[in-house]
């Protein structure tokens, strides 16, 4: 996580920071700074008041000195050390000649400690990152410059991280490298630029380059250089980007999260475009899987964190149902660790809607080591996860800005269908009608979202009713169950209510002890194979006296007959209801998080891409 934007050559740094720093705020918002350089000082300003230190940045513009060369900033995601303003990056040296901003984990930061303290170096933060600026006066001490004293300080770190760092004594240059964490350059008219991310650059200039793991770039206003860790000359890699910054910006909405929930027909229909022909036919050519490759896969294994593992789940029963292959889900972040057995007949599909949670790129560099076929089903173009992976396939979201998924896991669960539907009716799985019936399904999928959004005002005085709540237990069998998870997701990290969702069946197995008249329970129970099996578990619970809300079909009258709140969607084949029953529940974690005066965008604790493991 945390936001790294750097400039050189530019008249005037400082604000060419602030904006961009605003637009990684997603990134993580426990603290923000800012560091200008020249030959003579650093100027340094941090702040640590939750979500709001780009406000204090702002106002201490005002007492910026001029004529600054070049400038260094960052918004944080406290790993180590408290989210206080002494942990606030940048970080400096001894002599407060030396900047540096981090994202990742420096994993030796304490044996490295212990030797910079036995040399007489004292710190001034809990940090890891911290560690990184006394490295650099150590060897800039020994009359390297600053790039090549980075390079020197790589090949002594252990970990993932993105770097960047400035010195009174270069005051033009920006030295930065990363390992595994993202890190872009650009340039324009005189000026030189790093950041974490396409999105903070994107407003400023397209000439944007790539650095590779343990690359080191000597960014100048007029001239860009990148070395490898063996100190070689490399090229610079040009990146190409399709997103604009308009698609960034709210268009008007309260918050990203609402504006997002609206663009799923939207984003949807782009995922689906050009990839699924009404007549059943599909177009995967970026899987760059031949049919004979395709014929050779036995299994597929599923893998994501949070809300795309639970769009892996839904995914899964349509590779079993559809294609009949063998299919499995793994949490990224344990599979790792596992024991994995793997082999060329597997394809392992890694999701991940910034193509950056380091849970699930080490997941899938291990399947790779472990012989597996891998493809990366992410929305960000050339994420590490899509240059990692065999093959990579594009969600086509858009950019989420929002901390909780919501089109993004929308389209994850649509592209996994596509994919089995492809699976199935290249090995002949299914009949050609039957593909003909599914591509309808997929292809009416973005209308039928639509008409569930049109219901937002309903959802929303469901949640109003709610607000209150203290315990929600989700249920929900077969693909309900993905949305019960998914759902009860949502409502724990945006209201910050004790949700837990539970297959419905297993209730009766031990968690039923916890159900008395202050449970709310939320049951996924549109009509499907399980709807009467879903319909007994209901009655189980109220009978202990819960509060029942349902998700059913419209017009389902039987159903809501034994709810006490109802949310209601358009009729869609079971398979195909994940897209579609999740609104109402985004729109319920939505609306009892707003009630709370929660901010939904920024929910406390989080951050959007998890760098860290
Ligand atoms: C929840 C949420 C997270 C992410 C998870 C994986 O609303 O957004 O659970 O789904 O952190 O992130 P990606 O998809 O970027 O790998």
């Amino acid at each position: 996580m945390c936001g790294i934007i750097g400039v050189t050559g530019a008249a005037e740094p400082l604000q060419v920071m602030l904006d961009a720093l605003a637009l990684l705020e997603y990134r993580g918002y426990d603290s923000a700074g800012v560091v200008l350089v020249d030959d003579d000082r650093l100027w340094r300003r941090r702040d640590a008041v939750r979500g709001h230190s780009l406000e204090t940045l702002r106002e201490a513009a005002a007492d910026a000195p001029a004529h600054m060369t070049a400038g260094i900033g960052h918004t944080r995601w406290a790993t180590h050390g408290a989210a206080v303003e002494r942990n606030a990056h940048p970080h400096c040296d001894c002599s407060g000649t030396v900047a540096i901003v981090h994202n990742g984990i420096i994993e030796n930061y304490q044996e490295l400690w212990d030797k910079l303290a036995a040399e007489g170096h004292t710190r001034s933060s809990e940090t890891d990152s911290e560690v990184v600026a006394h490295l650099l006066e150590r060897e800039l001490a020994t009359g390297a410059g600053l790039a090549e004293a980075l390079r020197r300080c790589v090949g002594e770190l252990r970990g993932d991280f993105a770097l960047a760092a400035v010195t009174t004594r270069e005051p033009q240059v920006i030295a930065a490298a990363r390992r595994t964490s993202p890190l872009i350059l650009g340039r324009i008219d005189g000026t030189g630029l790093v950041a974490s991310d396409i999105a903070a650059l994107l407003g400023t200039t397209r000439d944007l380059y790539q650095l590779a793991d343990d690359e080191i770039a000597e960014v100048r206003p007029d001239s860009i250089s990148v070395v490898g860790l063996d100190g070689q000359q490399r090229g610079l890699v040009p990146l190409e980007v399709g997103w604009d910054l308009v698609a960034a910006r709210r268009d008007g909405y309260d918050d990203f999260m609402s504006k997002e929930i609206h663009e799923q027909p939207r984003a949807l229909a782009d995922t689906l475009m050009g990839r699924l022909h009404v007549d059943g036919t599909t177009e995967l050519e970026e899987l760059r899987l031949t049919g004979s490759d395709l014929d050779e896969i036995e299994r597929v294994v599923l893998m994501g964190c949070g809300s795309a593992y639970y769009a892996c789940l839904s995914g899964r029963i349509a590779f079993e149902h559809w294609a009949r292959m063998p299919a499995e889900v793994e949490i990224a972040s344990e599979f790792r660790y596992r024991d994995a057995i793997l082999g060329e007949h597997t394809l392992v599909v890694a999701v991940s809607q910034s193509g950056e949670t380091v849970d699930t790129f080490h997941a899938l560099r291990e399947a790779r080591r472990r012989g597996a076929k891998t493809i990366a089903l992410t929305n960000v173009v050339d994420s590490l996860l899509a240059r990692e992976a065999d093959g990579a396939l594009y969600t086509r979201a858009g950019p989420e800005i929002g901390v909780a998924s919501t089109k993004c896991h929308a389209t994850q669960i649509v592209m996994l269908q596509l994919l089995a539907l492809h699976f199935a009716r290249q090995r002949g799985a299914i009949e050609p009608e039957e593909g003909r019936d599914l591509a309808g399904g997929l292809l009416a999928l973005p209308g039928l979202v639509g008409r569930a959004i049109a219901r937002m005002d309903d959802y929303f005085s469901v949640a109003n009713r709610l607000s209150e709540v203290q315990d929600v237990y989700f249920l929900g069998r077969r693909v309900g169950y993905a949305v019960a998870l998914e759902g009860a997701l949502k409502l724990k990290e945006l209201a910050y209510v004790r949700a837990e969702a539970y297959p419905a069946g297993e209730m009766k197995h031990g968690p039923i002890a916890l159900i008395d008249e202050s449970a709310v329970v939320v049951a996924v129970a549109t009509r499907g194979r399980l709807w009467e099996k879903v319909m007994a578990n209901i009655a189980e619970v109220k009978a202990r006296g819960a509060t029942v809300v349902v998700v059913c079909g419209e017009g389902d009258e039987e159903t809501k007959a034994v709810a006490e709140e109802f949310l209601e969607i358009p009729v869609v084949p079971e398979l195909l209801s994940p897209a579609v029953a999740i609104v109402p529940l985004q729109a319920l974690a939505y609306g009892v998080a707003r009630a709370r005066g929660n901010d939904v965008d920024r929910p406390r604790n989080l951050a959007k891409v998890v760098t860290v493991e």
